[in-house]
């Protein structure tokens, strides 16, 4: 850890956004726990990231389980995919992600097979960074906890990779619930799991982490997005795979010179840094780069990366990915449930096809009652389904076998009205706790030679908005304080009452978390004078402080929160 997250994390803990988990028992690597203030700065994020895609998008929110089946994991690739490659030391056998071990000698190690890392170990002479031992071999390590449902042993569970796969499995529920059009958006945010070999880079790399995760579906044929417009000048900076070269260019010449391949995914990764520079992370720290081929995760045909320059280097804290048709394939496979859009013609269209049709003559006397299922099994039965004149069909669990007697493959003109397509998915996945860790990183202000500590925390997520002292806790003081705390506190926003210290004191408490602006209530409030009846307020950044009427403070702030400049007040 470098000095400056040191010095951010102590902060952090001192003054309640973030604690070490389990500490008193010496703590676990890559756990931590949101603090007080921790917890109100990470609401404020989320609800940032509602307001965009609830509020201005309109997407739909779900909430589900943590501990998903193994079928789920099955499908979507994760149990054969979702792995690091592991090593350990053959003398103190501790363990070691395989890639970070050569990452000093090798540009992007996380390609290399097992065996290539073997030989980097030795060609590099890579010893164990703890006892200096031997390397072992490199294995897979499956990413994912494991757990079991229920009592025993034989339901096989695993807690979440990622919230997405609890929208996925929603499929079809979402869909009836959107009225079955697309585009249909649906947002997660809940906590997902990665055991993580060796975690070491603060709150990065957490075992047990926040996602906040939007899966669009979207016709495949049709990856555009109506509100592109409006965005379409703004310009980003963008490391494509083709070029590995930072570029700067409007979104609309990112589309029209094919660096983004089409206008939603564009629209979303712009959308992305619309999000991140509102939460008051440096536009000048952050970039957008394009997963290289060899370094897409399975589901993902394109990727790119929302990075931001921190104490770490560059790291990825918001991934937009396009997952195609991936999940809803391999669920619909798995599964067997239709996972597809109806999408309509314009016109319907007569077209020849063969069907496989029942002979109900013949199915009546065989299968009495159960002839209508029977009959209904054929029909939903495609021609390329009959294998040597036999069609087999699964009713009530049993499977039948039937021949020529039972069924014909007719040849037939239909019109049809529309045809069945897999939506694609394009995802802006953020890793909420890299966010938050960013904002503060990105905020953090240490001045060494005063020793006073600024968080520049956007108000829209600072945790505290307003810090409301009175001058003295004396002669009614105090009791104008307190009133005009509960005022704000209770309408519009996060206050906190100080009474105790220096005034210059309380200002640097406020300061080092954050706070906007604080307002002090004095003895020219209360006495006589011009200034009865008004406060002083001071703004964080600039140190500026005015005189305002108390009556008027709730204005005030509310006109600050909305983006107003102190300097107009
Ligand atoms: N859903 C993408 C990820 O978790 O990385």
């Amino acid at each position: 850890m470098s000095d400056n997250a040191a010095e951010l994390m102590a902060l952090c803990k001192r003054r309640g956004f973030i604690y070490p988990s389990f500490e008193i028992y010496g703590g676990v690597a890559g756990m931590y726990d949101y603090g007080p203030l921790g917890c109100i700065l990470k609401n404020n994020i989320v609800e940032a990231w509602r307001h965009i895609y609830k509020g201005r998008e309109g997407f739909i929110e779900i909430d589900s389980e943590t501990v998903n089946p193994r079928d789920v994991f099955k499908a979507s690739g994760h149990l054969d995919n979702f792995s690091d490659l592991i090593t350990y030391c053959t003398k103190c056998q501790a363990p070691f992600r395989a890639d970070h071990m050569v990452k000093e000698f090798i540009d992007n190690p996380d390609v290399l097979s097992p065996k290539e890392l073997e030989e980097a170990f030795v060609k590099y002479g890579v010893k164990c960074p703890e006892c200096g031992g031997e390397l072992g071999p490199v294995d897979e390590f499956n990413l994912m906890f494991k757990t079991y449902i229920g009592p025993g042993s034989a339901r096989i569970g695993y807690m979440r990779p990622e919230t997405a796969q609890g929208i996925f499995v929603n499929y079809t529920n979402l869909y009836r619930y959107n009225r079955e059009r697309l585009p249909l958006g649906v947002l997660q945010t809940g906590r997902s799991y990665r055991n993580e070999i060796a975690p070491r880079q603060g709150m990065i790399r957490m075992r047990e982490f926040n996602q906040m995760e939007v899966e669009l579906f979207v016709d495949p044929e049709d990856k555009d997005w109506a509100r592109f417009k409006d965005i379409e000048n703004e310009s980003l900076d963008l490391i494509p795979n083709t070029t590995l070269q930072l570029t700067t260019m409007t979104v609309k010449e990112a589309v029209e010179k094919g660096v983004i391949a089409n206008r939603v995914l564009a629209y979303f990764v712009y959308t992305t840094k619309q999000l991140l520079t509102t939460l008051g992370i440096d536009p000048k720290r952050l970039r957008f780069r394009e997963h290289e081929k060899d370094e897409m995760a399975h589901y993902a045909a394109d990727c790119w990366d929302a990075e931001v320059l921190l104490s770490y280097g560059w790291t990825e804290i918001v991934g937009i990915a396009d997952r195609g048709s991936w999940d809803l394939s391999r669920h619909a496979q798995f599964s067997g449930q239709d996972m597809t859009h109806f999408k309509k013609y314009d016109v319907p269209k007569e077209v020849e096809m063969d069907k496989v049709k029942a002979k109900n003559k013949a199915l009546g006397p065989r299968f009495k009652g159960k002839a209508k299922d029977v009959a209904a099994a054929i029909e939903s039965s495609k021609p390329e389904d009959v294998k040597d004149g036999k069609l087999v069909v699964i009713v009530d669990g049993e499977s039948i076998e039937l021949d020529g007697e039972s069924f014909e493959v007719v040849h037939v003109k239909e019109k049809i009205a529309g045809d069945r397509v897999i939506p694609h998915v394009i995802e802006p996945s953020h890793g909420l706790d890299r966010i938050f860790y960013s904002v503060l990183e990105h905020a953090y202000d240490h001045d060494d030679k005063e020793d006073y500590t600024v968080l520049h925390l956007a108000p829209v997520v600072a945790p505290i908005k307003v810090g409301v002292f009175p001058l003295m806790e004396k002669d009614g003081l105090d009791d104008v304080a307190k009133q005009i705390y509960d005022d704000i506190h209770r309408s519009n926003a996060e206050a906190y009452y100080d009474g105790s210290g220096t005034i210059g004191k309380r200002y640097a408490r406020m300061d080092e978390i954050g706070t906007p602006w604080c307002i002090t209530v004095d003895y020219e409030t209360v006495e006589d004078g011009p200034n009865r009846g008004t406060v002083t307020i001071r703004d964080r950044d600039s140190k500026e402080q005015k005189r305002i009427k108390i009556d008027d403070v709730k204005n005030i702030i509310d006109r600050l929160l909305s983006g107003s400049d102190f300097a107009t007040i």
